[in-house]
């Protein structure tokens, strides 16, 4: 199912993807591309030129049409559009021809404008999940299903978040799938106009289940492999043969036109079988990679020794993507999340704190990032108590760590501070017993040297056996 590279030419029709689409983001008034978990602003330009590429008019078309209008020298205007359109067919936002599986009409929402909103919502719809993984990110205390939101309460807040200006959904868990009213849940999502992602292990999928959230309007799935070895894949999921349901779930979601993520957390126990997993995610047709270096965050703290790698191949690993990148160009776009450990300096956690991402928890908790509830001295607010506009805006855990009055030393007088808002709190507070300290990723945190010297030394050692994750009786 391996795609090839679309070279933009004077006689391609282009036309979007069915997982992709120009969408009016009115409560930021602009326009924007929607495509898997990636949102592009426009121009007012690149705006006229995609509203042509309807899969019927060739670029020599659009550019002839674009020509009159603009009275420009047609030549000077083919070329540009070609390049503009180049960057987007290789993101493969945009393909040759109309997609045999269009996407089912929506209906256009307006929302009024609404300054400093969020543009992310991760719903975790359950915590249930028929996985074990040592790296499972979700909180420690895991709430049960007689606790969840109802599909009409998710639904309200999904009309909410759209309001607050949330373009793209996540989907999430535990095993999304585990809940029976996720057509209905899914459905909401878009009625409100959102951008939805399917966060999924893929093994409780059918196809069945598979085409009724497509004809709903389902826009992307991303799912998880833990490995390509099948035993291995079993057991760090202890769970038996999922790789083999994974693979029928990527193939039906791509034989439906969604987009498709391949989402693989990297770790001592897989690493070696690198590549093997890139040519996965290509073989089944997917559009984007995530490699995650796995981070130590909530159950995964208690598997760092077993799920380090050694620094040599975690260097050895971002040569291999970087040399995939070249291999699948314009075929697969990859994400790297580099290891906390080996870096130099912290990533953006959640885009910045109350910055541009919330986070909901089954029973409707309201949080800035998804172990918000590891620190101490927060207190967080349920959907329905109060507006989610107002939570956003005012609620105590979101204005704790937003913008930069809480910083300290060094990250209140660095020139980053506007790039990776000091790093992750909940990392800072794990290691350094305080939430305002820096990111110990960071190499000016006075934390640094020690965390990556452990992490190294816990590498090179044997590796113990999986604490796996069970949700208590
Ligand atoms: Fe980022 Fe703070 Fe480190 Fe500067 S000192 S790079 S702001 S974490
Ligand atoms: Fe909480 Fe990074 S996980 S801020």
């Amino acid at each position: 199912m391996n795609a090839a590279r679309v070279d933009v030419a004077a006689d391609t029709r282009p036309a979007f993807s069915r997982y992709a689409r120009l969408h009016g983001d009115t409560p930021r008034a602009r326009a924007v591309i929607l495509a898997p978990e990636r949102v592009y602003e426009l121009d007012a330009i690149g705006q006229v030129v995609l509203t042509l590429c309807d899969g019927g008019r060739t670029l020599r078309e659009i550019a002839a049409d674009l020509s009159r209008t603009y009275t420009a020298p047609v030549e000077v205007i083919e070329r540009d559009v070609a390049n503009l359109l180049q960057g987007l067919f290789d993101k493969r936002i945009l393909r040759d021809g109309p997609d045999p599986n269009p996407a089912p009409a929506r209906r256009v929402r307006v929302y009024p404008r609404f300054d400093g909103g969020p543009t992310g919502l991760l719903a975790e719809l359950t915590h249930r999940c028929p996985l074990q993984c040592p790296y499972c990110s979700n909180p420690l205390e895991l709430e049960r299903a007689n606790v969840e939101m109802p599909s009409a309460k998710w639904a309200e807040l999904f009309h909410e978040a759209a309001a607050l200006g949330v373009l793209q959904l996540h989907l999430s868990g535990g095993e999304p799938t585990a809940r029976t009213d996720l057509e209905a849940i899914a459905q909401a999502a878009v009625e409100a106009g959102l951008y939805t992602n399917l966060i999924t292990a893929g093994v409780l999928l059918d196809g069945e289940r598979l085409d009724r959230l497509a004809a709903v309007g389902l826009d992307h799935v991303q799912l998880s492999i833990q490995d390509v070895d099948p035993e291995s894949a079993d057991r760090i999921s202890a769970y038996r043969g999922g790789l083999a349901k994974k693979r029928r779930t990527a193939e039906r979601a791509r034989a439906l036109g969604l987009g498709l993520t391949i989402n693989a957390p990297i770790h001592r126990q897989n690493i070696d079988r690198l590549p093997a997993i890139i040519d996965f995610a290509a073989e089944v047709g997917a559009q984007r990679i995530e490699i995650a270096n796995v981070q130590f965050y909530a159950w995964a703290e208690k598997n760092r020794a077993a799920l380090i790698p050694p620094r040599e191949k975690y260097e050895a690993a971002t040569r291999i993507v970087e040399d995939a990148k070249a291999r699948y160009g314009g075929v697969m776009t990859f994400d790297f999340v580099a290891s906390d450990h080996y870096a130099s300096y912290p990533k953006a956690c959640v885009g910045g704190w109350g910055r541009s991402m919330l986070v909901v928890t089954p029973s409707g908790r309201v949080l800035p990032c998804h172990a918000a509830q590891t620190l101490p001295g927060l207190t967080f607010e349920t959907f329905g108590d109060r507006p989610l506009a107002e939570i956003w805006r005012n609620g105590a855990a979101f204005e704790a760590f937003r913008g930069e009055a809480w910083m300290k030393e060094p990250c209140r007088s660095c020139e980053r501070r506007g790039l990776d808002f000091g790093g992750c709190r909940c990392q800072a507070f794990w290691v350094t017993a305080d939430p305002a300290a820096t990111d110990p990723t960071c190499r000016f945190s006075a934390a640094h040297a020690a965390f990556a010297a452990a992490a190294e030394a816990q590498s090179q050692a044997p590796a113990p056996d999986f604490v796996y994750r069970r949700m208590r009786a």
